[in-house]
């Protein structure tokens, strides 16, 4: 085979797995009432993340906080071992543990525009409540502010050829990518909320 593919960008998607319908309908529970209980969050959304609510800059350690949410974190340290055995990283002398957890509540119209996570390794979103017509997470290529003079690829390009690439967003789906990898969520276009729980992990 004369064509190499080098310089891969691994993304990983999977049901959470096990005993997690239960999981999922406390969290359900937890992320609208911690939306109730915290003013700091939502005055915060109402500025940085309009007609939404998230606790990115008020309870961003829900995994501290809550069992329930501590429950979510032990779930998904296991498809972070997974990812970090593709990725083949070599975590030596230094744990990769989570650092972030916080709430998105999406009703329709909001959205979550174009960004990376600095500072962090990993990061991810698990999807507590989706309902049907809810945006996927669109990923971008992450070597596209070098394309000068790249012609576009085909209509009907292999997904792994594409620029941008949208996941489903799937309730009780996890997925997780390498913290530079730049992703967006478009504008939620229906009525029931999009909700999803976001972490980062870090490596120290
Ligand atoms: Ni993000």
């Amino acid at each position: 085979m004369p064509v190499l593919r080098l310089f891969p960008t691994l993304v990983y998607s999977a049901r959470l797995g096990g005993a997690d319908r239960r999981l999922n309908a406390r969290l359900l529970g937890e992320c609208r009432q911690l939306r109730l209980d915290d003013a700091a969050g939502r005055r915060w959304s109402a500025k940085n993340y309009p007609g939404g609510y998230t606790s990115y800059s008020s309870a961003c350690r829900m995994h501290r906080c809550s069992p329930t949410f501590g429950a979510l974190e032990r779930e998904v340290d296991r498809h972070v071992a997974a990812l970090v055995r593709a990725l083949q990283l070599d975590l030596t002398g230094r744990s990769l543990a989570m650092t972030d957890c916080w709430v998105n509540i999406m009703p329709r119209g909001t959205s979550h525009g174009l960004h990376l996570h600095p500072l962090s390794t990993l990061s991810g979103t698990y999807y507590v409540s989706t309902p049907a017509g809810s945006p996927g997470l669109k990923l971008e290529d992450p070597r596209l502010e070098r394309m000068m003079a790249a012609p576009p690829r085909r209509s009907g390009a292999r997904r792994e050829s594409r620029p941008w690439v949208v996941l489903p967003a799937e309730s009780g789906r996890v997925v997780l990518f390498e913290s530079w990898l730049r992703h967006e969520v478009t504008a939620h276009p229906v009525r029931g909320e999009r909700i999803s729980i976001s972490f980062n992990y870090g490596w120290f």
